[in-house]
């Protein structure tokens, strides 16, 4: 709900309040934002006391002597009138000029949100959510500013974005604008990130604000892995289950900026919109610029508080089409099977022994076109290699069809090879600055999205593709961040717009091919997470997650993507081991339970595996699907992180759960573990079971000598065959108990291996184990 009182604004969600004024100067004051309280018609008692500007700051003017803006909390913020903490806004007017005074015009409240020009943004079924726009004006330039603030009550969410107008008769040069600014009173705040590199995306780290400016920002290109747009602001006691915590995200797949700057009063301000690094925007009188949407939301109920809303505004808000809220498909994709080296016969082969197991698409990834037998060629000649596929995609597709599986494809049309037909006929259409040496990236240069004739020939290749075949699915790569910034299509005065404008060069080709196959499961990938933000999910309902397919990375990774995003727009997939990534040997049981928790698929040669492990899967494959719909729509919630991974995921109406538990290194003489539930009906009694497994004697190597009579070398032939014959018997959980016993003292499970004593009620646990148990609600 969005209240107006005469200078007075309040943003209410279920859970939280937002409110500020106008301020006797025309400022817009930042009152609250929090857990949700009554404020009454005025905001006396609630508005910041000023009898002076203090010592050598700067009185916004000679009437407003009594305080300065740079010791104010702020809804919006520019150069030149005293403020110098990081502004909302930063331009340079026709005369030079680099100060703004923007002030309060004019308030409108209404529901309903329309889409942007051209960005993605949220967006509601029920045109229930509630409008704001505040319109400031440049006292001296005439430059108008519109805030947009969108309220989500139901999922404790609040959007703003930021349009600017040149009011002036001459163009102004426009370096930054922001999508959302956050004046706290305080400095004592907790500024969580999460940051890494290929292979090592989403990596927590907190750090405690002290004075000065601690920044989140991507240079990439692309929203990246180096540093993900969603951040979090908490208190420093803020724990999964308690405290208060703030979530940001920017709905925006490029260059980001989030900054949290303690000035010298101890107050925080945070910012966040696109990087001001290198954007320059000439912006024509009369004509606007439109920032991206910010996604903000705070809980009292701690870190798991704060994802809940996130998890639900994308789900609901951001994620869209037919595929919202459909089950997602269990894919075999044939990349770590196969690499480039693919052909029709042994894609098929792959697919038949998927069909067996019970998969139900069958991804045939990167190699099939062009001349593509590594990464140095073909990208741009989106033909397949008749070669490889002699029947083109639409054999290749029936004989997978004719399995009684989904076909998909993947494709990577940003790029261009230098070594390909499109580059040779259109060496123009690339990111590069002409005539000069250009610096690589997996051999390949990016396309000039800024550039129209460029995205058609994009739509039009790809929409060719989609239609040849009876395509189900598409993954859609990108594997390079951008070097040398500068598109041939921009005048040289304009190259500060490059990186923007290949977004929006983007955004239109995801629109235009998304609204024309509706049908296609669309996957975003970015050499793994390189790209993974609400932006590219308001195209496509998934995205994978990284290309670490090492479940004990996969723990980390999908923990540091659960803080801002929901399951069922992350992928994972079961692969080998040794993983390919990290030569770590891993349990098969401990790659499925890691990959449940998200869109679940497999990445492996089935035709090699051993029977015995086919038909572990099968049996995995079996058990997803009868709780995919817990696993990727359910709530997901956090509970240990660190050596022991816990979650949990709970359906809607709480009768059902499924609960993780993994650890990464085992302690000798712990046989101590415990599982605790989150989320689940206090008042239901739910049976908490376990998988009865049944383990390899060979983990436990050469000890089988002290319960066999004979001697048994380790490894030998005779070892071997003994564990063909011989099972481990795995231990029973079977248990019938309260939710709320289930949360706050949670079930002691069966003691581990400690050095010593097996029989079979000991949780057999090496590293990297883990175990699922499953919930469910009694029948009264
Ligand atoms: C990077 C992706 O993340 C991988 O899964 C795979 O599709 C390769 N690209 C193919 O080149």
């Amino acid at each position: 709900m969005i209240t107006q009182s005469g200078s007075l604004f309040v943003l209410s969600t279920s859970d939280s309040t937002y409110c500020f004024r106008i301020m006797e100067t025309g400022q817009l004051e930042h009152i609250y934002y929090g857990k949700k309280i009554t404020l009454a018609d005025t905001a006396d008692a609630f508005i910041e006391k000023h009898a002076f500007a203090q010592s050598n700051t700067i009185a916004y003017d000679s009437s407003a002597n009594t305080f300065s803006l740079e010791d104010a909390c702020l809804e919006f913020s520019a150069y030149g009138k005293g403020d110098i903490r990081e502004p909302f806004i930063e331009l340079v007017n026709s005369d030079g000029s680099r100060s703004s005074d923007f002030v309060f015009e004019k308030a409108e409240i209404t529901q309903g949100k329309k889409p942007f020009k051209s960005l993605p943004g949220s967006y509601d079924e029920d045109d229930a959510v509630g409008h704001l726009c505040v319109t400031l004006k440049d006292k001296n330039y005439g430059h108008v500013i519109e805030l947009h603030y969108f309220v989500y009550e139901n999922c404790g969410v609040i959007t703003r974005s930021a349009r600017f107008i040149n009011g002036d008769e001459k163009d102004v040069r426009l370096l930054r604008l922001m999508s959302t600014q956050l004046d706290y009173d305080s400095g004592e705040y907790v500024f969580t990130t999460f940051t890494g590199e290929w292979a090592r995306e989403m990596n927590r780290t907190d750090t405690r604000l002290c004075a000065g400016k601690q920044v989140n920002a991507s240079y990439t290109g692309t929203s990246s892995s180096r540093a993900n747009p969603f951040v979090m602001l908490s208190k420093k006691e803020t724990a999964e289950s308690y405290g208060s915590c703030y979530g940001f995200n920017l709905i925006y797949s490029g260059n980001h900026y989030e900054c949290a700057e303690v000035n010298g009063f101890g107050k925080t301000r945070f910012v966040s919109g696109i990087n001001p690094q290198g954007f320059c925007f000439i912006i024509a009188p009369g004509e606007d610029f439109e920032a991206p949407e910010a996604i903000m939301t705070f809980s009292a109920d701690g870190f798991n508080g704060m994802s809940q809303n996130m998890h639900a505004f994308i789900r609901e808000h951001i994620v869209r089409g037919e595929w919202k809220h459909k089950e997602r498909p269990i894919l075999l994709n044939s990349w770590e099977a196969a690499y480039f080296d693919i052909t029709e016969s042994k894609l098929t082969a792959l697919a038949k022994a998927g069909e067996s197991v019970g998969i139900e698409l069958f991804v045939m990834d990167d190699g099939w076109f062009g001349k593509r037998d590594n990464d140095k060629s073909s990208l741009g000649d989106w033909t397949p290699n008749r070669k490889k596929l002699p029947h083109g995609l639409g054999g290749v597709c029936k004989k997978i069809n004719d399995l009684g599986l989904d076909f998909g494809i993947w494709v990577e049309p940003e790029m261009v090879n230098t070594d390909s037909n499109l580059y040779r006929d259109h060496p123009d259409w690339v990111l590069a600055i002409p005539g000069k040496p250009h610096a690589e990236g997996r051999n390949q240069r990016i396309l000039d999205l800024t550039n129209p004739v460029v995205q058609d020939y994009i739509i039009e290749q790809m929409s060719a593709v989609f239609a040849s075949a009876n395509i189900r699915y598409v993954k859609w790569d990108m594997n390079r961040i951008f070097s040398d910034y500068y598109a041939p299509h921009l005048n040289a005065d304009r190259q500060g717009e490059t990186a923007h404008r290949y977004v929006i060069g983007l955004y239109h080709c995801l629109k235009t091919l998304t609204e024309q196959f509706p049908h296609i499961l669309f996957e975003g990938c970015a050499a793994g997470g390189n790209r993974f933000d609400p932006g590219i999910l308001c195209y496509f309902p998934q995205i994978w997650a990284s290309d670490d397919t090492d479940a004990a990375c996969r723990s980390t990774i999908q923990t540091g993507y659960s803080y801002g995003y929901p399951p069922s727009t992350f992928s994972a997939h079961v692969s080998a081991s040794p993983n390919h990534q990290t030569l770590r040997i891993t349990p098969l049981e401990t790659r499925f339970n890691t990959a449940c928790f998200a869109v679940c698929g497999y990445e492996c040669n089935l035709c090699d595996m051993k029977k015995e492990d086919l038909a572990t899967v099968k049996a995995q494959i079996a058990l997803y699907k009868e709780w995919r719909a817990v696993f990727q729509f359910g709530s997901f919630y956090r509970g240990r992180s660190g050596n022991t991974t816990e979650w949990t995921a709970v359906s809607p109406d709480k009768k059902r759960a499924v609960g993780f538990i993994m650890h990464k290194l085992v302690s000798p003489n712990v046989q101590y573990e415990y599982y605790k539930a989150v989320g689940l009906d206090p008042e239901i009694i739910y049976n908490f079971y376990n998988r009865i497994l049944k383990y390899d004697i060979r983990g436990f190597g050469d000890l089988i000598n002290t319960i066999t009579p004979i001697h048994i070398k380790q490894d030998s032939l005779t070892h071997n065959i003994i564990a063909n014959f011989m099972k481990m018997d795995g231990e029973t959980e079977d248990y019938h108990v309260y939710g709320d016993a289930l949360m706050n003292c949670g079930i002691r499970l069966r003691q581990a291996y400690a050095g010593t004593g097996y029989n079979d009620q000991v949780r057999f646990f090496q590293d990297f184990a883990s175990r699922i148990y499953f919930m469910e609600a009694e029948e009264n």
